[in-house]
């Protein structure tokens, strides 16, 4: 087969593990024939390529970002977008298409699927939040780099007294600030799942004072939002799948908690730390994981559809359960965090 193969959306760590273990099992098992759209579907459009083949991949697996480039390019929001998109992999003889991405690019891949390309998706973003999959790989790296720096921010925030506020990604879920929050044991863990209630996080911060710790990490993902308002956000412009650039929630939960409790508070925002560099282990093995699944459901003739972990095993979904809704943090996990608080009672 001919397969094309791109990246779309934010990078994650783990794209290139995936494209090497797509091209290795496609190159040596299948003897297929591979093309790389550069910068997500915006490769497509513009018809811009690389080849794809056991060189151009060699040496790859452990390294951050995409051989591939990436770009949030919407091409349904383009005018013949979808079709110009059709007659570029035709041009190409393309026999199939793997698109790592989230729910943006994931809905690009649907709607080329429906006008008949033979598509297969794998789901990437570090926010965990694909519908019908149980993990995204780059998640696990995220966390790692999140978890780290809140094990960092204990010992500055203890020899200064103060709180410190570590706003974290996610988008609309929760995921990253919940399990790095628990892992790096923070006193406050903030989600979008629920409203922030700021005199619950000051009796939670006042209780550490009371008990003999003058100084407290509070973890805040940046989708968290204070009631009746709306998520603290870097400007108003949207992108062109219609989202604003979230950020800032950390330094107005820092200036309130100030306010509020008198202890000094600051706040640091981590940002694209968490996107960058290299895969944990666990990130390479399910993307290698996903790749190998991702071209065997191509030559299984199994399209439209998108490979995902489900407890400990990869299956497939089709690609419109996937991103029918967002994942969010459930009341399980959001459980286990309360029950580590201490009751207002106490
Ligand atoms: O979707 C992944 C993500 O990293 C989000 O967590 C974050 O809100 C967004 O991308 C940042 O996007 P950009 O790289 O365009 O600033």
């Amino acid at each position: 087969m001919r397969i094309g193969m791109l990246t779309g959306g934010g990078d994650c760590p783990g794209l290139n593990a995936v494209i090497r273990a797509v091209v290795r099992k496609g190159v040596l098992h299948y003897g297929d024939e591979f093309v790389g759209f550069m910068e997500g579907w915006r490769g497509v459009l513009d018809d811009v390529t690389m080849p794809l083949n056991l060189e151009t991949t060699s040496g790859i697996l452990h390294r951050g970002g995409t051989i591939l480039r990436s770009s949030r390019t919407n091409v349904k929001k383009i005018p013949g977008g979808v079709e110009k998109c059709v007659e570029v992999l035709v041009k190409h003889g393309i026999d199939a298409l793997i698109a790592l991405g989230g729910d943006d690019t994931q809905s690009v891949n649907l709607a080329l699927s429906e006008m008949g390309v033979k598509c297969v998706g794998v789901p990437k973003t570090i926010d965990n939040d694909l519908n019908g999959t149980d993990v995204c790989f780059g998640f696990d790296t995220a966390v790692t780099v999140a978890t780290e720096a809140v094990d960092r921010l204990h010992s500055t925030a203890e020899a200064h007294n103060r709180v410190l506020v570590c706003e974290v990604m996610g988008r609309n879920a929760g995921w990253i600030a919940i399990t790095a929050g628990i892992a790096g044991g923070a006193d406050v863990i903030l989600v979008p799942e629920i409203p922030i209630d700021m005199d619950e996080v000051c009796r939670l911060l006042r209780y550490r004072w009371e008990h003999g710790k003058k100084f407290a990490i509070v973890v805040a993902a940046e989708g968290a939002v204070l009631p009746e308002t709306e998520q603290v956000s870097h400007g108003t412009k949207l992108d062109s799948f219609g989202h604003v650039r979230l950020s800032g929630i950390g330094q107005v939960l820092a200036e309130e908690i100030e306010k509020r409790t008198g202890y000094e508070t600051r706040s640091v925002n981590l940002g694209h730390t968490q996107r960058g560099g290299t895969p944990t282990a666990y990130d390479r093995m399910l993307a290698t994981r996903y790749g190998v699944a991702a071209i065997d459901l191509a030559h299984a003739g199994k399209f439209g559809r998108l490979v995902v972990l489900k407890g400990t095993e990869i299956t497939d979904i089709p690609l419109a359960d996937a991103i029918a809704k967002t994942r969010t943090v459930g009341e399980a996990l959001l459980a286990v965090m309360k029950g580590l608080q201490p009751l207002a009672s106490s």
